[in-house]
């Protein structure tokens, strides 16, 4: 294969009760990514649309990622790429991540498969790191992995998939404005409270068991956060009116996407979650702030070929 191009799907990382831990791919919401084996050694941005990024591949997300990948497979070629935002960055759905996952998943086609998923999460984390300052998998997972990810450990990476109920449906509601994620961790306690740690274990256990057990009563009960929310939601535009209009429409849970600040509520079927989104957009629309709402599902692949 000697070129490729792929969507990288965006995604939502934490689901309330996993911080740092829990991610899950998106359907049809993605950015693409064009890739080339050229013979001239090194990788070279050649485009990058939707968005005001580096081209400097060491200072990209995706640029880094196929810089380490073509070093350590000990290749002589190079890659040039192309990059098409549709996630802008600082959305809170894993827009960096869209582009580190995504080049992992590509250059590892390029080179025939020289890697394991593990060994490409970890080069995506050295995107994530780049763009954001942490070597978070959480939303890398599932772009590699596709589907709803666990990270069970960082050190060593262990990364668990699990299943996605039939009937899950989500709405997303992007409000436009930007949140970076080092900003949105900044807010955040170096410690917590045991009794905090407990109630989130709970439910991150919780939620787990709903999924396998195809129990959407657990998985509502368990779509809380104690971690991060608390301290995040004030950062984010209408969060409160948004949450009351979404679970009064009859959503299972949610609430921040990532580091924010998007919004994402899990739904039971798509009947729900056209309802649900329209409750959300009718608290958002009045506001004047412009948005980008989505009605979509679990994907179950990660970053995808769209041609050969
Ligand atoms: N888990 C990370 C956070 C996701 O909440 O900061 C960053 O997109």
């Amino acid at each position: 294969m000697h070129e490729i191009r792929l969507f990288c799907p965006a995604t939502v990382a934490n689901v309330s009760c996993g911080f740092d831990v829990l991610g899950l791919a998106l359907e049809d919401v993605g950015d693409e990514l064009f890739l080339r084996r050229v013979e001239r050694p090194g990788v070279h941005i050649i485009g990058i649309t939707g968005a005001d990024l580096p081209t400097e591949p060491e200072r990209n997300a995706a640029g880094i990622v196929a810089q380490l990948m073509l070093r350590d497979a000990g290749v002589e070629w190079g890659i040039e790429m192309e990059i098409h935002k549709k996630i802008k960055p600082g959305s809170g759905l894993g827009s960096s991540a869209a582009s580190a996952g995504g080049a992992a998943v590509g250059v590892n086609l390029l080179l025939d498969r020289h890697f394991d998923r593990h060994q490409m999460i970890r080069y995506a984390m050295e995107g994530e790191f780049v763009a954001c300052d942490a070597r978070i998998a959480d939303n890398v997972s599932p772009v590699v992995m596709g589907g709803f990810c666990l990270v069970r450990s960082y050190d060593p990476l262990d990364v668990v998939p699990l299943p996605v109920p039939e009937q899950l449906h989500l709405v997303l509601l992007h409000p436009q404005v930007e949140l970076k994620t080092s900003e949105s961790r900044a807010v955040l306690p170096g410690q917590v409270p045991l009794k905090t740690a407990t109630r989130q274990t709970g439910n991150l256990g919780g939620l787990i068991a709903g999924l396998y057990k195809n129990d959407y009563e657990l998985i509502a009960r368990s779509l809380q956060d104690h971690l991060a929310e608390p301290f995040r939601s004030p950062l984010i535009p209408h969060f409160d009116a948004v949450r009351a209009a979404a679970m009064e429409a009859g959503a299972l849970g949610g609430g921040i996407s990532g580091s924010g600040p998007s919004m994402f509520y899990l739904c039971q079927g798509a009947e729900r979650a056209a309802a649900v989104a329209g409750a959300m957009e009718q608290v958002f629309k009045p506001t004047g702030i412009p948005y980008k709402l989505y009605q979509t599902q679990v994907a179950r692949e990660g970053a995808r070929s769209s041609i050969a």
